[in-house]
């Protein structure tokens, strides 16, 4: 237990906005009357074409569900994220762009060209055809362009389905489909960490499983060869018959803003779907409070823009915010373990937003890499995605910020749509590993697996019990699945998945997901997706996956699998299914320990005890648990006996 060790407000952070007196003055306000305190934020923060007269509307309940927010306001996205800037700051640097290869350029866009980009961009997206409401994949690299693409959506009310560039040409194809987009945005190639990656031909080879897809519009990253049919268009041919100047589509606050696919405990990915001004509202304030941004600062969010954390907080919280926002095209640890350092100094970072996989990959590489480097610009960290082991938070403390920076542990998700739970630096004093309190408006809650509300010191499954602004609004071409997926294991609760313990100080620790979805790398994957990959190889009869604990991923991937009749598990196969889940779903799915199993544990009717399996994975094989139910007892020893350690 390190409930005790607590880390002061520190001396330091001397531009604090906030101090623990106005956090618990916002806490107070935002509980005593939810509807004037969001409606204040809504028309302080926001720029409408209609102010919106309401604040929230919902109910979480069976008969009467639904969830609006400033339902009869009207803005544009993009515009809050440009136009309103550019009177005052036009010149200001929007987004600092730095290529992979660290001898290149970086590109500085103010956001007077970011406008004219954006502008220029959903004319292009227009001319093939782009409406309001039309679904756009955007199948990119780390570069500009992507962002263009993202905000040219938003200008002219298109839907974006950003899918990471890291996934496979088969779940490209499932998230094209899924969402019926017509038009794909892509680049020749993408780079990272010196290699390149084949952006367009893995979606030539999606194309062909994705009949509705119509137009691939192609952006020229690195100059590659790349074969090109009808159905694509070069971004810059096309550019260069348009103007910049494209007016902002006036949108109603619960029009859609966005897709983004997300691992569930069961089934194919669901298509979260993110609303326009409630999101954006959660950007905003967020990012406003979490990092307590001030302009002229630089902010550095190390996550892609195919994940929630990209869009949140590399684009959408910053550019509202009129902030400086970096956009790293490659890894932290390329070409060696210092360029995620060299890159804070060569562009002054102010505030660094990064996952502990990372800083776990860095520590392990030792503190000469990091003292090597000057990182005085280094004011204020951040972590996401997963939980900080106390070691991993004490190096990014210590020898990262030489103790004078803040980490802001903000815990949250997909669909949340922005931070939850994080300590606001200046407010909220630190503990190692605990994402600490409640952003002001949240409303966390614990309770037992009766549903049964804990109170004080507790342990149990982290629910959230009121709606707020930035919540998911429903799962693409699916609504029963989001009410039954969110609100029926609580019922009248957002359940979250995630277990959390609360400790004496009213601090929030969230121990990891309670439902089969593991967090590899800070990577939401559902073990279902990976069994579904596996049994779809001619050699696999039947396959259940499982998270280990892995010392720099946080988890790793642990695959137990069945082969027909007749296979025989030899280590070529082994090899043959690995790379099969690659091809399938994408590196990031990659099993890191695969054992051939004769038979599953399973019960007398038919169900596979995971916690076993879990159990075996994680080596702790003394204590399985009661197996007197399996239907074949025998079948564990063989599992613990051929155990891949
Ligand atoms: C986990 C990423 C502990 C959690 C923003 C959650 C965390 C899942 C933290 C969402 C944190 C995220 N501490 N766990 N600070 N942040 N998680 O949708 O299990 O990719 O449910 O969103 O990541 O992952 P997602």
């Amino acid at each position: 237990m390190t409930d005790s060790e607590i880390y002061p407000i520190s001396g330091d952070w001397t531009n604090a906005s906030l101090d623990a007196k106005k956090y618990a003055e916002l806490c107070e306000a935002a509980a005593s009357n939810p509807g004037g305190f969001w409606l204040d934020q809504a028309t302080k923060r926001l720029d409408w074409i209609a102010e919106p007269t309401i604040a929230g509307d919902w109910s979480f309940a069976k008969a009467d569900f639904h969830i609006k927010w400033f339902a009869d306001g009207a803005l544009n996205v993009a515009a809050n994220c440009l136009d309103r800037h550019l009177a005052k700051n036009g010149d200001t640097v929007a987004i600092i762009w730095e290529p992979d290869v660290p001898t290149e350029d970086a590109r500085y866009i103010t956001y007077r060209e970011l406008h004219a980009e954006v502008g220029r961009f959903a004319n292009v997206l227009k001319g093939q055809g782009v409406g309001e409401g039309d679904r756009v994949t955007i199948y990119m690299p780390m570069i500009p362009e992507a962002a263009f693409a993202v905000l040219a959506c938003a200008r002219i009310g298109a839907i974006h389905s950003v899918v990471f560039g890291g996934f496979s040409a088969d779940a490209l194809a499932g998230r094209i489909e899924d969402c019926g987009s017509k038009v794909v945005v892509t680049a020749d190639e993408g780079r990272r960490g010196g290699k390149r990656i084949k952006l367009k031909a893995c979606v030539d080879e999606a194309a062909t499983r994705a009949p509705t897809l119509e137009k691939v519009i192609v952006v020229k990253a690195t100059g590659a060869e790349v074969a090109m049919t009808d159905r694509d268009v070069w971004y810059h041919d096309a550019a260069a018959s348009v103007g910049a100047d494209c007016p902002a589509e006036r949108m109603a606050a619960e029009d859609p803003l966005f897709i983004l696919y997300t691992s569930g405990s069961t089934g194919k990915p669901k298509g979260v779907l993110h609303s326009s001004a409630g999101y954006l509202l959660w950007a905003d304030y967020t990012f406003k409070i979490a990092f307590d941004h001030e302009p002229g600062q630089v902010f550095w969010c190390a996550a892609d823009i195919g994940w929630v954390t990209g869009h949140t907080y590399i684009l959408y919280g910053p550019l509202s915010n009129g902030a400086t926002t970096l956009m790293y095209e490659g890894l932290p640890n390329w070409p060696d373990a210092s360029r995620i350092w060299q890159v804070v100094d060569r562009h002054k970072v102010h505030t660094l937003f990064t996952a502990p996989t990372a800083l776990r990959a860095l520590m392990k590489e030792g503190d000469d890499y990091v003292t090597r480097t000057d990182r005085s610009s280094l004011k204020l960290l951040g972590s996401v995605g997963e939980p900080i082991n106390p070691e991993a938070w004490r190096w990014y403390h210590d020898v990262v910020g030489e103790g004078r920076a803040p980490i802001v542990d903000a815990w949250w998700q997909t669909e949340t749509g922005g931070i939850m739970i994080a300590p606001l630096p200046g407010a909220v004093p630190m503990k190692p590993g605990s994402a600490s309190k409640p952003l002001p408006g949240v409303s966390p809650q614990l309770v037992d697996d009766q549903g049964k509300a804990l109170t004080g010191a507790a342990q149990g499954n982290l629910c959230i019990t009121e709606s707020w602004p930035g919540q998911m609004r429903g799962v693409w071409g699916d609504p029963e699945r989001f009410f039954q997926t969110y609100f029926t294991t609580y019922e009248g609760k957002y359940f979250t998945g995630d277990g959390c313990r609360r400790d004496a100080d009213g601090y929030y620790w969230i121990t990891g997901r309670v439902d089969d979805v593991i967090n590899v790398s800070g990577h939401r994957m559902g073990t279902a997706e990976v069994e579904s990959a596996l049994v779809l190889h001619e050699a696999v009869a039947e396959a259940a996956v499982v998270g280990m604990p892995h010392d720099v991923k946080g988890q790793g991937i642990y695959a137990y699998v069945t082969l027909n009749a007749g296979r025989e598990g030899d280590d070529d196969l082994r090899k043959a299914l690995v790379a099969w889940v690659r091809q399938e779903i994408g590196p990031i799915a990659t099993p890191d320990k695969l054992q051939f199993a004769p038979a599953l544990p399973k019960t007398r009717s038919g169900k596979i005890m995971r916690r076993i399996l879990r159990k075996i994975a994680e080596g702790d094989v003394t204590s399985l648990g009661d197996t007197s139910t399996l239907a074949d007892p025998a079948v564990v020893d063989d599992l613990v006996a051929n155990r891949v350690g």
